[in-house]
């Protein structure tokens, strides 16, 4: 049973119990509905307690029903059956309470929580604006400014703010959700609630406020969610309560039906499906106590803290006591930062660097269940020190390398012990960026497998099984997108017009920015390692332009500021010039085609190699390790919306036009687009 009524006497617990979230679906409001019902009018009944699980009072609508057609009751009508019962309802709030799960408690006559609840609006996060009744009754509840950012960013806040902003009525902790029955035993005694009339009041907007709030919020997005949600807020200021909740479901209804949330809806499953790696039923993952990590650069750095912060003690590894020293103090201004900016507590900020060890003997590996090599991208170096962990680590430790495209078979094979050697790639930097891809070589264990997959949970990762090849899935497909903006320079497009291409589809960064940031000079290495040519990137590290960190690269630099340069124009037209190539002007449309179809190529290519399981693997991997926009959906989601007919007949035109074979569509992209169909399921 879904829903369950249990009486204390005078009140009568509610509960929830759609595991494993208490999504809303049919099987809950119908049952809220009887349960309402059944206790309308009960003897002796002097209030309700609507509880959830310890997990969640709930995670909001059930989103699989999304685009398909609602069975009643829903849910605006299941809380407008609570607002009207004549005895006080109390929402008893553990866990989380997000979007449809707050609108629910929304409708409450009050509210009490435990401090750690998490309570929120995320709609945005899925395109949308909460649908039942949230913007209008969360600004009448907590005022205009904490409802928009709240509505507005989608983040939830604590069960200790809620308390402070009069979100929830009572900070509780005793049993849950006994204690909420002797609160709720309170109200029927006198405790003051409010009513319905009471809530329903406009909410104020004093002086523009909502105009000055909301500038800031929408500035960074072009999706169409957080305009709407903003619009919603407003109408909470200027309409009765009935208008405003009519033309929160009309844009609701818009935003629900369109690419942008069904976007983001994909995302969201797809990031979780991405995490189950496809292992032998049974498989069982090994404990991991301690880590280490070999090197202390950014990389290994930013490793360590990913441990640390999951609470699992880690010893960094150096060759020289200076670069140790160097590394750990950064790792140190890196915690005093977050807590100076809030984001942890200076107690966190203490224990989270005090489970991060240093030192230059690299015997002490010898206690770690993992260790991950994060030292110079070369092979030669790798395999070296791969060499000596084989001799050095305890049996059953596992040993990971975190290369970006480096043959993870080759290391593994200096090694005696090849089923316990992985790929684990970090995203710089690795503690703040949330794609980890695990790479499988040809003899891992799925064990390994397995414990690395559970780790990343544990770290806080949107963690990815990917197969063994050069840059693996995501930098392997990024390759394709640097390519591309190459030859785009060379046919006339200038960096500038390059990056705004991308920003303005959404992403934070164009490729030319991104390469400045990250330092020419990596790329530069690997096309030497490779016998790889690109004439303007050449040209521009040949002018010892090595982006940011020399104040110069595809642009000229005054600190972080950058404008473009006309030194860079004239290396580009001279580069292009020697190829004989005409440059023209290239516009927007067809530079976002160029840069991102010969990736969707890829991808297919990626697909049908069996490197990554599922089209969505690729859409988590961009989406969090590459800031693919998530109002896009990833690249295998926007291929489907684009059709993959226009993907495979531009990549035949661009291949004819340049004579790169690369271009040529792939079989994989063929195969679909020939017999009509999308990548996976095609756009849900
Ligand atoms: N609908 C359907 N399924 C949901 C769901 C939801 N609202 N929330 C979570 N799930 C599913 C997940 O897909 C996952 O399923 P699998 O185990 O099959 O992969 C499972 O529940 C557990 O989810 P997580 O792995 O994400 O668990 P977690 O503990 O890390 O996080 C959570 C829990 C914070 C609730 C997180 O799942 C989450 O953020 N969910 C979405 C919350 C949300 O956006 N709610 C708003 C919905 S829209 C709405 O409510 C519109 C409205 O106004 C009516």
């Amino acid at each position: 049973m879904a829903v369950t009524v249990q009486r204390h006497d005078d009140i009568a617990v509610v509960s929830m119990d759609n595991p494993p979230v208490n999504a809303l679906g049919f099987a809950l409001r119908s049952g809220l509905m009887h349960a309402l019902t059944e206790l309308r009018g009960a003897e002796g009944l002097k209030a309700i307690v609507l509880a959830g699980t310890p997990r969640a009072f709930s995670g909001g609508a059930d989103i699989t029903e999304f685009g398909k057609p609602m069975q009643e009751p829903n849910l605006r009508v299941v809380i407008t059956a609570i607002e009207d019962m004549d005895i006080p309802v109390v929402a008893a709030i553990h866990g989380v309470a997000l979007g449809g799960g707050l609108e629910l408690a929304l409708g409450c006559h009050a509210r009490v929580a435990w401090a750690s609840a998490r309570l929120g609006l995320p709609e945005v996060k899925l395109g949308l604006l909460p649908g039942a009744g949230g913007t209008q009754r969360l600004p009448r509840v907590v005022g205009v400014e904490k409802a928009l950012s709240m509505i507005v960013t989608g983040n939830p806040i604590g069960g200790k703010e809620a308390a402070e902003i009069g979100l929830v009525d009572a900070l509780l902790d005793g049993a849950y959700p006994d204690a909420a029955v002797a609160w709720a035993r309170g109200v029927a005694a006198g405790r003051r609630v409010r009513d319905r009339e009471e809530k329903l009041q406009p909410a104020r907007d004093d002086a523009g406020l909502i105009d000055r709030l909301a500038a800031p919020l929408l500035k960074a997005s072009g999706a169409a969610a957080p305009k709407a949600c903003v619009e919603a807020v407003r109408n909470a200021t200027t309409m009765t309560f009935d208008d405003g909740a009519k033309a929160e479901r009309h844009l609701f209804e818009q935003l629900v039906a369109g690419d942008e949330s069904r976007a983001h809806r994909h995302a969201f499953f797809a990031e979780r499906e991405a995490q189950k790696a496809k292992l032998p039923a049974g498989t069982v993952a090994r404990k991991i106590e301690r880590a280490a990590v070999i090197g202390a650069g950014t990389m290994g750095g930013g490793i360590a803290m990913c441990f640390a912060n999951a609470g699992i003690p880690v010893t960094v590894i150096e060759t020289e006591q200076a670069p140790l020293d160097r590394g750990l103090g950064r790792v140190g201004e890196l915690y005093e930062g977050s807590a100076k900016r809030g984001s942890i507590t200076a107690d966190q900020a203490r224990d989270r660097r005090s489970l991060i060890e240093g030192t230059i003997d690299i015997e002490a590996v010898r206690h770690a269940d993992i260790v991950i090599e994060a030292v110079f991208e070369e092979m030669s170096v790798k395999r070296s020190v791969f060499e000596r962990l084989d001799r050095i680590a305890k049996p059953g430790a596992i040993l990971a390398t975190n290369t970006s495209y480096l043959d993870i078979d080759q290391i593994a094979a200096v090694t005696s012990r090849p089923a316990d050697v992985l790929g684990m790639h970090f995203f710089s930097p690795a503690n703040v960026m949330r794609l980890l891809e695990i790479v499988r070589g040809s003899q891992t264990s799925p064990e390994v497998i397995a414990t690395a997959s559970e780790l990343g949970k544990k770290l806080g990762k949107v963690s990815v099984v990917v197969g063994n090849c050069f840059g693996f899935v995501g930098n392997r497909i990024l390759s394709k997108r640097t390519d591309a903006a190459e030859r785009l320079l060379l046919d006339g497009a200038s960096p500038q017009e390059v990056d705004k291409a991308l920003t303005d589809f959404g992403f934070r960064m164009g490729p030319f920015a991104m390469a400045d940031l990250a330092g020419l000079d990596i790329g530069m290495r690997i096309r030497k390692a490779f016998g790889k040519r690109a004439p303007v990137a050449d040209a521009i590290t040949d002018a010892g332009r090595y982006g940011q960190k020399t104040g110069k690269g595809y642009y000229i630099y005054e600190g972080r500021q950058s404008t473009p340069d006309p030194e860079v124009d004239a290396i580009i037209e001279a580069e292009a010039a020697k190829l004989g190539i005409k440059r023209r002007k290239i516009g927007q449309h067809e530079i976002i085609e160029r840069l991102v179809y010969p990736m969707i190529n890829e991808a297919a290519r990626i697909l049908d190699e069996g490197i990554a399981d599922r089209p969505g693997d690729i859409d988590a991997i961009w989406l969090h390790g590459y800031n693919w926009p998530a109002w896009r959906g990833g690249p295998m989601f926007y291929a489907n919306l684009v059709g993959l007919p226009t993907v495979r007949d531009k990549l035949t035109q661009f291949a004819a036009a340049t004579g790169d074979k690369s271009l040529e569509p792939a079989p994989l992209l063929l195969r679909l687009a020939d017999s009509g169909q999308g990548f996976g399921n095609g756009p849900q």
